[in-house]
């Protein structure tokens, strides 16, 4: 049904296939009034490439002429569309009007009836002014609505996500109807926080749902048609969006662009072009017909949205999404707000981050350092970094070659303040520090305390003002023997990226570093003769069988492991990746792309690879490869 092909942060790009009938997703559902159609599905599917739309049932059904037409005809009769359509079901209606006359169950067999691909249940919508005690109320019946939908129905249905502004209430509910197993996750309830531009509670909603939603079913965020917030939305992990902002603001000529909207009455220049306007000025297409102003400005509004989705998705596919947020972010306040809020949540969303990225990391501003992959760096640096030095010697970036040249003779754990914060010196020697553009002179000092409070020393030393010009003088926090530099900074990255005691392990033995001929960078490293690691271009490891033998052996059990069942061990064994159906369980700290021993359910190493997805991303996976297969041993 739903198969995530790539990935960046909780963003993905998936395939979702129902009926036969398929669409990549991120997407957004243009919504078709069967009353009044400006632009028909054809021309939505032909000129914007869009497969699939959203009608609704209940404008449907209270109409007789469209009713009989349609349950003669079927939904793609109707609509001469032979893409997915989705339905609503009337709560919008009733949020708008106040009440709508039609029961759950007659709603839903109707969708059924109509021939719908997916069914929306009669959820409860959930205002932002709703009491606490109500808006639970409202999220309670609104699952009693979609386990019975589940009951009489084996459609494709749709079960929103409510509980109003309250995150407690969004978090049970996304669970409520996460237990129902249903195929698609709206998130309801969110049109009047959008409409008064509330982004930073919109996001904080969409977190708080989707944590709770299987991350192999898609997520859509109902009612939000400006391609303002989609970046951000996206980036949180919804999957499909509907709207019908397009036509609505175009019969106000109000006209979308990336960074907001603007009256057409107010604009002299179009601060941003489209196919549909390029040949205008506004004052042309004020002057037209209002017929052809509307169905210009219809287009022009669509295409924006359009436009704006693909290109977050070749961020995705680079890779560069958080930053694309973060410049967005810049564009209107409460888009900044919005990324502030989502900040806080980094040790969440960090559950969902790799160690590393293709695109190397650019600093945009402060925010920047609230992305998860600080937390999680943070996290392996307190958990893993393991050595009990005589002296804490702080430093400036600015010094490093000088730093270089005594790192390996002082006994002392060197910390070393760059614009990401202060960080171990040996972390230097991977992403994100190892890549990521510098800004001359910029440096961020929060996290000293907190990085100081996790270190074992005696004595803490600052060269923060200067390197000192006799280093000999700190002769008492010399080492004993010298030792080579490269193996400290080297197991210091072993622990880093495979846990506390990894370096202990892997490199008890004869240790030899073979360097690049061309480059002096350590390429690949030897123990007794056998080559257990390799150092990539991130300066974190690729993982050989020999040194995944190792860690098999040293590592308790689940630590490291992706567990397949005896139905794949004979693929893998050969080769095959491991498709994510057949992962029996895994070591829920691993994160997208960490290196991991591959068992089968006996614990036996089977070989070594890489994992594209979290432990969560990864159960209830029916579709697609999991972990990339690099080595593997025969029986
Ligand atoms: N359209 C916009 N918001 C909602 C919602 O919360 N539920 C449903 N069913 N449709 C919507």
């Amino acid at each position: 049904m739903f198969e995530i092909r790539h990935r960046d942060g909780t963003a993905r790009i998936g395939v979702f296939e129902v009926n036969g009938k398929r669409v990549e997703t991120p997407l957004l559902m243009p919504v078709i009034n069967p009353n009044i159609i400006e632009i028909y599905p054809e021309e939505i599917k032909e000129k914007f490439g869009i497969n699939a739309i959203i009608t609704n049932s209940y404008i449907i059904y209270k109409d007789m002429d469209l009713r009989e037409k349609a349950v003669r005809d079927k939904l793609h009769g109707l609509l001469n569309f032979d893409g997915i359509i989705m339905t609503d079901s009337g709560t919008f209606q009733s949020y708008v009007y106040g009440d709508v006359d039609i029961e759950n169950e007659e709603i839903i067999n109707f969708q059924r009836e109509i021939g719908s691909d997916i069914i929306t249940i009669l959820d409860i919508f959930s205002t932002p002014q709703d009491k606490y005690e109500d808006a639970l109320m409202g999220l309670e019946k609104t699952y009693e609505r979609a386990r019975r939908a589940k009951e009489i129905t084996d459609g494709i249905i749709a079960g929103p996500v409510q509980g109003s502004i309250y995150m407690d209430l969004r978090e049970k509910s996304a669970k409520l109807m996460n237990s129902l197993d249903l195929e698609y996750y709206p998130v309801g309830g969110v049109v009047p926080l959008l409409e008064s531009y509330r982004y930073s509670t919109v996001s904080e909603i969409i977190v708080n749902s989707r944590l709770n939603i299987d991350f192999s079913k898609p997520m859509h965020l109902f009612g939000a048609g400006h391609p303002m917030f989609f970046s951000i939305a996206i980036l949180l992990g919804i999957d499909f969006f509907d709207s019908s902002s397009y036509i609505k603001y175009a019969r106000d000529l109000r006209m979308i662009f990336p960074d907001g909207t603007r009256y057409l009455k107010d604009m002299e220049y179009f601060p941003y072009t489209s196919p549909y306007i390029e040949k205008y000025s506004p004052r042309d297409i004020m002057e037209m017909e209002r017929r052809d102003s509307v169905g210009i400005i219809a287009r022009h509004n669509l295409y924006m949205a359009v436009d704006e989705i693909r290109r977050i998705k070749s961020f995705i596919r680079e890779e560069s999404l958080w930053e694309y947020v973060e410049e967005r972010s810049r564009s209107h306040p409460a888009l900044y707000q919005a990324l502030k809020t989502v900040g806080k949540y980094s040790d969440l969303l960090e559950e969902h981050e790799p160690l590393y990225r293709n695109h190397p990391l650019f600093y945009t501003g402060n925010e920047t350092l609230d992305r998860p992959i600080f937390s999680l760096m943070k996290k392996r640096f307190y958990n893993n970094y393991n050595y009990k030095r005589k002296s804490c010697i702080i430093a400036d970036e600015n010094d490093l070659d000088k730093i270089k040249g005594v790192y390996g003779e002082m006994d002392a754990h060197f910390i070393i303040r760059t614009m990401f914060g202060f960080v171990p010196y040996e972390y230097l020697y991977v992403y994100p520090y190892m890549q990521a553009p510098r800004i001359q002179d910029m440096r961020n000092d929060e996290n000293l305390n907190d990085i100081l409070d996790h270190l074992d020393f005696e004595y803490l030393i600052s060269w923060i003002g200067g390197f000192p010009e006799n280093v000999e003088s700190y002769s008492r926090y010399l080492c004993r023997e010298n030792r080579d530099p490269d193996i400290i900074v080297r197991c210091a990255i072993a622990d880093y990226q495979f846990g506390h005691d990894a370096c202990r392990h892997l490199f008890d033995g004869d240790i030899k570093l073979i360097k690049s001929k061309n480059t002096g960078m350590i390429r690949n490293i030897m123990r007794d003769g056998k080559h257990i690691l390799s150092v990539r271009n991130d300066g974190l490891y690729t993982l050989k069988i020999e040194g995944a033998r190792i860690l098999h052996k040293n590592f308790v059990y689940p630590r490291m492991r992706v567990v397949v069942s005896g139905d794949s061990e004979k693929f893998n064994r050969m080769g095959k990746n491991v498709f994510g159906k057949f992962v029996v369980d895994m070591d829920h700290s691993l994160r997208p792309r960490d290196e991991v021993l591959i068992v089968n359910e006996n614990d036996e190493l089977i070989g070594v690879g890489q994992t594209h997805f979290s432990f969560r991303e990864i159960r209830g996976m029916k579709k697609g490869m999991a972990v990339e297969i690099r080595e593997t041993l025969l029986f």
